[in-house]
């Protein structure tokens, strides 16, 4: 049998009727852009994409599926790296779409809180949250799209995890849909609860396999009264790591985000992105961009910049940097960095490393990952880059010139697991921010395997015993 018929015809009617005309697609030209991740790894179909606009929606809508064990994939702005909220090839998995759920509910300026939907994109939540005069201190190069459902379920990270933490360490409540339909109202917003197991925290970070979040309470910082950005050319990745040390040992407080960027990727992005300008007077191997932020009074961030970069330069770890002089020059330094997924994809297939270290060994993490990829690939492309202020390098790995995209992509096990064995060497992590999705199950026994994996799976049985939200992804 078609498994887009083993869908039964009558759940589909009752979820018609239940959702109304605007809360369910069923023509493929309608659910197409649905079916494909964001790099196009993965192209699957779906007999109906759900778009419900309330919890209470959404509820019904997973109550009706579980009664028919039809399984359901959650997706907010589509934006994984991983193919996390990929549907498979088959046609017999639903997709629940929360983007009907964008309003924020409340922003509480003396709690410093913020009730969210789930389907807000997060570029929206970090400009209510302005507009409120709090900073939400999150920010990952696809928050433009990338909703707050799926970050929450993805638990990002980005570029302020050096100050703030990970997208867990901003929850303070949530909402969730069970996998039978039930609703769990989390939404608390204190800083102290000790009321047994944290529940919330069992959500963030579980890719939709247990449930879905329809809201969250996060937690606001005050907004910077300061903010200085500096772009600078380093003599190697040790010279970033040791300029980052300066850094921290003059005003640990002030980082807001230290990135390190290969030559070669801000050269790609040079390349393919319109607009985008080099403001040093030569190319460089390697840079970093930083970002100090204060909400202190008269604390001279770009004094303590020229001051620190002035130290880093006489002792030969900065060969050039550019302290931006305002917004517009902020945000063209930042375009460098944000860029370098869109220039990379641009730049043909790419293999994705998202991997994590100890701090201190992300240049032996550089060094020794390039060297084992260039041995595999002659002529590869190698764009190490990312949050080095908390140890997660992306070493994405771009075509060689010339070669067929698909002979790469077939590479794909072996490059990664030749990444992965310099990252076991050096106590590190084979998924740092992006989740596991489905490209990454299998590496799951090898790396977590045992009473970590059999833990992981008696609370999905548990929680799903159907074995319906999100299912392929995960867990092996
Ligand atoms: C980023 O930090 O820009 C993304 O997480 C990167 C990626 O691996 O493409
Ligand atoms: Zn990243």
């Amino acid at each position: 049998m078609d498994p887009l018929t083993a869908v039964p015809a009558d759940l589909i009617s009752a979820l018609q009727s239940r959702l109304g005309p605007r809360g369910i697609l069923t023509d493929p030209a309608d659910t197409a852009p649905y079916c494909e991740d964001w790099r196009r790894l993965y192209r699957g179909r779906t007999p109906a994409v759900l778009r419900p606009a309330t919890t209470e929606e959404v509820a019904d809508a997973v109550r009706l599926c579980a009664v028919s064990g039809v399984a359901i994939v959650p997706q907010g702005g589509n934006t994984s790296m991983v193919g996390g909220a990929a549907v498979s090839e088959d046609g017999s998995q639903i997709v629940l779409s929360l983007s009907r759920l964008n309003r924020v509910r409340e922003i509480d300026p003396i709690d410093m809180t913020m009730e969210i939907e789930a389907g807000v994109t997060l570029k929206a939540a970090q400009d209510a949250a302005a507009d409120a005069g709090a900073l939400l201190p999150l920010s990952i190069s696809s928050e433009g799209s990338a909703q707050i459902g799926g970050v929450l379920a993805t638990n990002a990270g980005g570029n302020n995890t050096v100050r703030y933490g990970n997208a867990r360490d901003l929850v303070l409540g949530l909402e969730v849909v069970l996998p039978d339909g039930q609703v769990w109202h989390g939404l608390r917003r204190l800083h102290k609860d000790n009321t047994g197991y944290c529940l919330r925290q069992l959500f963030v970070g579980s890719e939709g396999t247990l449930g879905i979040i329809t809201a969250a309470v996060l937690k606001l910082y005050p907004r910077p009264r300061e903010t200085a950005v500096a772009l600078c050319a380093v003599a190697s990745p040790e010279a970033a790591l040791d300029l980052f040390n300066r850094l921290q040992q003059h005003d640990a407080a002030a980082i807001q985000a230290y990135e390190y960027m290969s030559g070669l990727g801000v050269e790609l992005v040079l390349r393919h992105i319109p607009g985008a300008a080099l403001p040093l007077e030569t190319a460089a191997a390697h840079y970093v961009l930083v970002e100090l932020a204060t909400s202190r009074k008269h604390a001279d961030l770009r004094g303590a910049f020229e001051g620190v970069l002035a130290a880093a330069m006489e002792a030969g770890l900065v060969a050039d940097a550019v302290i931006a002089e305002s917004g517009t020059q902020r945000a063209a330094l930042w375009r460098l960095r944000e860029e370098h997924s869109e220039a990379q994809k641009l730049a043909g297939a790419s293999v994705k490393n998202d991997v994590s270290v100890p701090v201190s060994k992300v240049p032996e993490l550089i060094r020794r990952a390039t060297e084992a990829c260039e041995r595999l690939v002659p002529g590869i492309r190698v764009v190490p880059f990312g949050h080095l202020g908390d140890g997660n390098i992306h070493v994405n790995l771009v075509q060689p010139d010339g070669m067929d995209g698909a002979a790469f992509l077939a590479l794909d096990h072996t490059l990664m697991d030749a990444v992965n064995a310099v990252v076991r060497a050096l106590d590190g992590s084979f998924s740092a921010e992006h989740g596991i999705g489905r490209l990454k199950p299998f590496m799951m026994p090898e790396w977590r395997g045992g009473a970590e994996l059999d833990l992981m799976r008696g609370i999905k049985a548990a929680l799903d015993p159907q074995g319906l939200m999100n299912p392929g992804k995960m867990l092996p």
